[in-house]
């Protein structure tokens, strides 16, 4: 199969969370079955260029309306790890990705909506005739309305949508006068089962066009592909998905196991591997010399956070979590991004011998950070999929984790007699509260602090768990394969 991706993020060129990291990972798995896959991405000022290979701009120009008028866009061809990557530097006054920053700009529906239908131009003006477009969040999400409307129309009708949400939190909405901007119109106004928003009849909701329009949707775990069915879950869209539930399935995110691997990792003091987990002491020692905290036991566990410090995360437990780990006498790293509410505790604990919160990102620390932990935290208030646990579980550090969405089909509690022994691999706990997280932060202590070979057995297995993308990539396969195969015999 042909399948091209238009997303915001990839990792490692342009990665602000999971949403890069599984565009990279789900892609290098299709190539490596044999499929041919590539990326369309904006050019951004602030992405790293240096893992960007072979980077020229293509000679023609591809032109793209918006706001009623014709821009010649600038495309940039190049090589991520192994993969070709168009970047489209949009030509546009308001310079859409020259901002220094991913997101969070004022006008981002422009920008995304601008890109959306210049990533559609591209394949056609290129000749491309991919069997399968997939699109990512709210982002790309109007990709599948403008494919139909616009594309098919001019000849561009080989593929077949597809649209993964990373997360029905951020949905795009907009007054419904911006819509027109990118070409679509007012047929999907004020029409509820189309782009028109549940919350109020003047906004649209790009995620909602992006459910309606598209062939394939899907989100990123089985357990959150069934509360978003909920109207607890479903932030509003829980209708919308009831009506399309045919096209709709959860599929658990993998983790790319070349890029996680802490027997190659080179931002390791020392690289090792589940047959010899020696190596995490080194890597603990590194780490806290590097923080400039105290090494006075290698037995002292340490506990780890790697997050977005958004409200989604469990913010209230993140910070508990730091206080009741000193009191239990272990040691705390966070590193957290959109750090917000925590700069006033960093600053308190910046020089404390047993607690450090680094508030930024920083992948080569993130690294380290995972090698070097006893048990890694993720205490979410809710979790579409979250990479975090496995990422961590790859390097050796258990997790402890709420059951909720992914994290709920991936964390499975040591001490639950109901769960299959093989799949036991960290610890959990139900609700949002303080007593619930202490619990199981406590029973991770008295394990790790009693008995030592059963924690050694509990690393050595966590890190075995096969976390690749194999299995879910065929998955994905297998979507796709039969959306092609119904269209062509709808054709036939
Ligand atoms: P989300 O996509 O909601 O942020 P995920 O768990 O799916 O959560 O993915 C988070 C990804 O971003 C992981 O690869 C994690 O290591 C990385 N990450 C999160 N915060 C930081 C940070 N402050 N510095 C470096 N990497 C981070
Ligand atoms: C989103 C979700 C996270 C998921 C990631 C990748 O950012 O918050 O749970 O792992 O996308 O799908």
């Amino acid at each position: 199969l042909h399948v091209i991706h238009i997303a915001a993020e990839m990792a490692p060129v342009a990665k602000v969370g999971g949403l890069g990291d599984v565009v990279s990972g789900l892609s290098k798995a299709l190539q490596k079955k044999g499929h041919l896959v590539e990326i369309v991405l904006p050019k951004y000022d602030c992405m790293r260029y240096d893992v960007v290979r072979d980077l020229k701009a293509l000679d023609v120009p591809v032109e793209s309306y918006f706001d009623g008028r014709l821009f010649k866009n600038k495309i940039w061809v190049g090589t991520v790890e192994g993969l070709p990557v168009y970047f489209i530097e949009p030509h546009h006054p308001s310079k859409f990705f020259w901002r220094g920053q991913f997101y969070g700009e004022q006008d981002d529906f422009k920008r995304f909506s601008f890109f959306s239908r210049a990533a559609l131009e591209l394949i056609l003006q290129a000749g491309k005739k991919p069997d399968i477009i997939h699109c990512h969040d709210w982002q790309t999400a109007f990709v599948a309305p403008l494919y139909w409307d616009l594309y098919v129309p001019k000849g561009l009708n080989s593929a077949r949508i597809c649209f993964t949400c990373h997360n029905f939190e951020y949905q795009g909405t907009a007054p419904a006068s911006d819509l027109a901007s990118c070409g679509l119109d007012v047929y999907h106004l004020n029409r509820p089962d189309r782009m028109q928003d549940h919350s109020a009849n003047d906004r649209v909701n790009p995620v909602k066009g992006a459910i309606v329009f598209s062939n394939i949707v899907t989100t990123v775990s089985p357990s959150y592909a069934q509360e978003v069915r909920t109207a607890e879950g479903g932030q509003g869209l829980h209708a919308v998905l009831h009506s399309h539930s045919k096209k709709f399935a959860g599929i658990l995110n993998g983790i790319d196991t070349e890029a996680w691997n802490p027997a190659t990792d080179p931002f390791l003091k020392v690289q090792y591997n589940s047959n010899d987990i020696e190596g995490k002491a080194e890597n603990k020692e590194a780490l806290r010399r590097h923080l400039g905290m105290s090494s006075a036991s290698i037995r002292q566990p340490l506990v780890a956070c790697i997050t977005r410090l958004v409200p989604q995360k469990g913010v209230h437990l993140i910070r508990h979590a730091i206080y009741r780990t000193l009191e239990l006498g272990g040691q705390f790293v966070l590193l957290g991004s959109s750090p917000r509410e925590f700069e006033d505790i960093a600053n308190y604990f910046k020089s404390h011998e047993h607690a450090r919160l680094i508030l930024k990102y920083d992948e080569s620390l993130s690294h380290l950070i995972y090698a070097a932990s006893d048990m890694f935290i993720i205490p979410s208030i809710f979790e579409p999929c979250g990479l975090t646990q496995m990422i961590a579980m790859r390097y050796g550090s258990i997790p402890i984790a709420r059951k909720t969405g992914g994290l709920n089909d991936s964390v499975f509690d040591v001490d639950d007699d109901t769960i299959p022994v093989q799949y036991r691999n960290g610890f959990t706990f139900l609700t949002s509260d303080e007593q619930a997280f202490n619990n199981a932060l406590e029973r991770a202590f008295h394990h790790y602090k009693n008995d030592a070979d059963g924690w050694k057995q509990l690393v050595e297995k966590d890190m075995s768990i096969d976390f690749s993308w194999d299995s879910s990539s065929a998955l994905y396969e297998e979507l796709y394969a039969k959306s092609v195969a119904r269209a062509r015999a709808a054709n036939r």
